[in-house]
């Protein structure tokens, strides 16, 4: 039997109307005990949740706003790997689905021609014996046509709608996008980063780019050159010396 196929994400899915945020809801219910692979999806956010306490725009029925429940048995340290993981399972599900041509940049944020489609919050619930669970939120632009932005957010973001020229079916998109990350969490629990990191770099529009990040130390400036066994990516700069970068807001230049 093929162990990586023997459950099935996609049936996990419970459809909620208006809530404040899905990462909420998902966390409730990993509190409950529901087995990971459970995911949350709601038609409407208020207070979706970006990275670096930004808001996220969620309006209703034009989206995917949806919170997955993972409870993998890693070291807390790696976790951020978790995000790289996500960002690939989206990324395959988006392309296999609609033929938008998605890309992933640094470390999870998918683009198409350079503007944001979907973005990913990787948020963990640590205790005294390490991670207890993660709840991988995933927000996709889907059917989000100009008008639905803010003025401020309309040249940095685009949808699924706008550059496929057709609305998306959320239901089948949100299903493939399960089964892409119970495919993908699957392997990486089985074979570690290695895979995903391939699939990543081949997905990746940040590498082989020049690239800025702001750090504690002052900005750093490089060309990114792959990613590194433990998930972080590596920077060469113009003298020749290799950085990992762990987290942070990389500037594509
Ligand atoms: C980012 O800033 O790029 C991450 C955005 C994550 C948005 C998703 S939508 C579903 C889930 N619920 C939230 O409140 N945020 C995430």
């Amino acid at each position: 039997a093929d162990v990586l196929r023997d459950t099935n994400w996609a049936g996990r899915l419970r459809r909620l109307d208006t809530v404040v945020s899905t990462q909420e809801e998902a966390k409730l219910l990993a509190e409950k005990g529901v087995p990971e692979g459970t995911a949350v999806m709601a038609e409407e956010q208020t207070g979706g949740r970006g990275t670096r306490g930004r808001r996220w725009h969620s309006p209703k029925g034009k989206g995917i706003w949806m919170s997955v429940v993972l409870r993998p048995a890693i070291p807390l340290q790696s976790t951020p790997q978790l995000t790289l993981l996500a960002g690939v399972a989206v990324c395959s599900a988006i392309r296999k689905l609609t033929g938008v041509e998605a890309g992933i940049k640094w470390p999870n944020d998918l683009l198409a021609r350079g503007r944001k489609l979907c973005g990913i919050l990787l948020e963990s619930n640590v205790g005294p014996g390490g991670l207890q669970y993660a709840i991988a939120g995933i927000g996709i632009s889907a059917n989000l046509s100009e008008e639905d932005y803010p003025a401020e957010l309309r040249n940095n973001a685009t949808s699924l709608l706008i550059e496929g020229g057709m609305p998306v079916d959320r239901e089948q998109l949100a299903a493939e996008v399960l089964r892409e990350l119970d495919y993908h969490y699957k392997l990486y629990m089985d074979q570690g980063l290695k895979p995903i990191a391939r699939l990543w770099e081949e997905q990746s529009v940040t590498l082989g780019r020049r690239i800025g990040l702001k750090t504690p130390q002052g900005w750093l400036e490089g060309t990114a050159v792959g990613l590194g066994e433990d998930g972080g990516l590596l920077l060469r700069a113009d003298n020749g010396s290799v950085t990992s970068v762990c987290s942070g807001e990389i500037t594509l230049i």
